[in-house]
């Protein structure tokens, strides 16, 4: 119970849960781990053994003039020394070896996890700082995990044995000195609980740097746009300041434990000498005794210091796997139920929304109150409302990107959150509002759509979707690169590179955000067209900006921030006094957007 407690000083609940789970790492590389932790043993006994040999020289062949002896010595040491350099090598590599696997292993995990993690997540983290702990972070714990534990062994081995050996040339003179390494040692578990902290601290400005860099990279177009550079220039300062004012916070602590256990180490080595030269002039021990004793003592600090060099790359290894971790235990907020079933081929594909409440954040008002919409099987549902009532809002709820705080969805009457969450979203396409395109060939981003289609069908889809002619006038056609954000497409391009990705996964409910740009009206017809060869036979809930696809809708639902207002046919709504028809003149008057 007592050591318990003291246990607790330097190593929380938390820690210690955190301790296990570090350690959970190495399980799967056992046998490279123990082989580098055999050559540790091997090249620690051999330093352990040198003052052995010396003290022996010192105090019996030497004084017996005994030089055969010497040589003996010398070749053994030579044999000893090279099985060392052998050693450290084997240290050296393979260590790096199981910290490189560790730290793979782990990433592969956190990368998995980020692809369990609802939009909720991404909404609230920014993709700089998602990066760093994947990459900085780890690498700081992949060099902890592997120099950790073979200093902590070495470190064992030569207190352990240092002081058996030590103990039989003086006792007490050996038990006082250890007695002061230890308070040396506690001393340094102690300020390390401060370090800790301001490490922590530190590690998140380091990330806030990489969101700002990440932010400004993908924003450049817009800061040179607006010539906002100084602004830009001013915010990254402002950060790159706090991060130096971090680093003195981390560092500060760190300077003053490295000059304190500085000092004591060489104030060990000045008692070891003073002390021993006591005991040679009232004859309690040899000379070549205080030979080994100083050697050995030497050898004991050498450890010691290399801890406390190493106290920043443990306390950033530490923190780095805190970041870690507190990733890999973020709630998964969205996953398939226990029973989940299957969604089949056979999709009807009628959806229902009953009584539907739904907030982005719980603190905030809901977006959806009590929304209630039935898309019959095989029709077009159009929704139309001003920006941000919440159109794209319902497009992401029925593939379940994010989850309703009240009410259902179904599928065919069964409640979307009892299928499983792939099937559910392999049965709908989605066209979002942003388009999106890898950085990758224009094959690889329709082939997207469906990774198993061959050529042909990729071709088959392009046409479909209008872009197949402008693909054929590029140099190298369907193996043109474009970039992260699609850079080399114009925006009708991109859109029509989404759709194909459609056509090609060919899925019975169809879910089209219109972007909101405004294009041309020959690519607007273009586009059209596809979109009506697309629609046919499905379910389609579209969020029209188009007046176009308003028109072709069996139903026209208009938004606003309370809910529906109106509903009814194109026909219909325009007989009615209202939003709808207000709407429609305005953008026959060429005002209109949304
Ligand atoms: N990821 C999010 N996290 C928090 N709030 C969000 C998020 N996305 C949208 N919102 C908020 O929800 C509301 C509805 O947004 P939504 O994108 O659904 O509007 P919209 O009707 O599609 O508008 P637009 O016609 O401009 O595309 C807005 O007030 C918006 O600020
Ligand atoms: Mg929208």
């Amino acid at each position: 119970m007592e050591q318990r407690r003291l246990f607790v000083i330097f190593i929380d609940k938390e820690e210690s849960h955190m301790l296990k789970k570090f350690l959970s790492y190495y399980r799967p590389h056992f046998r490279i781990v123990a082989f580098v932790l055999a050559a540790v043993v091997v090249y620690t006994g051999i330093e352990l053994a040198i003052p052995v040999f010396t003290r022996t020289i010192l105090n019996v062949y030497i004084p017996d003039g005994d030089l055969q002896s010497v040589l003996v010595v010398a070749g053994v040491l030579l044999v000893l020394l090279i099985v060392y350099m052998i050693m450290q090598y084997l240290v050296a590599f393979y260590g790096h070896v199981f910290g490189i696997r560790m730290e793979n292993d782990m990433r592969s995990r956190a990368f998995n996890k980020l692809q369990t993690l609802s939009f909720g997540y991404y909404d609230r983290n920014k993709t700089g700082q998602i990066m760093s702990r994947l990459t900085t972070d780890l690498r700081e714990v992949s060099e902890l995990a592997h120099h950790g534990i073979e200093d902590l062994l070495m470190i064992s081995i030569m207190l352990i044995f240092g002081y058996i050996y030590l103990i039989q040339i003086n006792f007490w003179a050996t038990t006082g000195l250890f007695i002061l390494t230890f308070i040396q040692l506690f001393l340094m578990l102690f300020a390390r609980k401060n370090m800790i902290v301001a490490f922590r601290k530190l590690r998140s400005k380091l990330a806030q740097i990489n969101s700002r860099v990440e932010g400004v990279i993908s924003g450049v177009r817009l800061t040179r746009a607006f010539a906002n550079e100084e602004f830009e220039e001013v915010k990254f300062q402002a950060d790159n300041a706090e991060y130096m004012e971090a680093y003195r916070g981390a560092f500060s602590p760190l300077a003053s434990t490295t000059a304190v256990n500085n000092f004591f180490v060489q104030l060990l080595s000045v008692a070891v000498l003073v002390v021993g030269a006591f005991l040679v002039a009232y004859n309690q021990i040899q000379f070549g005794d205080l030979v080994a004793y100083i050697m050995y003592f030497a050898l004991l600090t050498t450890p010691i210091r290399r801890i406390m060099n190493m106290m920043e790359l443990f306390q950033q290894g530490w923190a780095g796997f805190e970041r870690f971790q507190e990733l890999m235990d973020e709630p998964v907020e969205i996953e398939d139920r226990p029973n989940a079933i299957a969604m089949t081929g056979d999709v009807q594909g009628e959806i229902v929304f009953d009584h539907a409440q739904f907030t982005y954040n719980t603190e905030e008002a809901d977006i959806l109150k009590d929304f209630s919409l039935d898309i019959k099987k095989g029709t077009m549902v159009a929704l139309v409302g001003p920006s941000g009532v919440g159109k794209t809002t319902i497009a992401q709820l029925i593939p379940r990107f994010y989850e309703l705080s009240g009410g259902s969805i179904t599928i065919d009457g069964t409640d979307i959150r009892d299928y499983q969450m792939r099937s559910l979203r392999r049965h709908i396409g989605y066209v979002q509002q942003d388009v999106i395109i890898f950085w990758g060939t224009i094959r690889d981003n329709i082939a997207y759509g469906n990774p198993e289609a061959d050529d042909a069908a990729v071709i088959e889809a392009a046409k479909a979707a209008g872009i197949h002619d402008f693909i054929e006038t590029l140099e190298d056609g369907y193996n043109t690169m474009v970039g992260e954000r699609g850079v080399r497409l114009s925006g009708g391009q991109k859109q029509r590179l989404s759709l194909a990705r459609i056509f090609l996964k060919n899925p019975q409910i169809l879910i089209l955000d219109e972007a909101t740009s405004a294009l041309d009206n020959i690519t607007e017809a273009y586009i059209q067209q596809s979109i009506e060869t697309l629609i046919k036979g499905r379910t389609v809930l579209v969020v029209a900006h188009r007046l176009t696809t308003v028109q072709s809708a069996d139903e026209i639902i208009v938004l606003d921030a309370e809910g529906i207002v109106q509903r009814g046919t194109h026909q219909e709504l325009l007989a009615a006094e209202g939003h709808y028809k207000n709407l429609y003149e305005a953008s026959q008057n060429g005002i209109i957007g949304g």
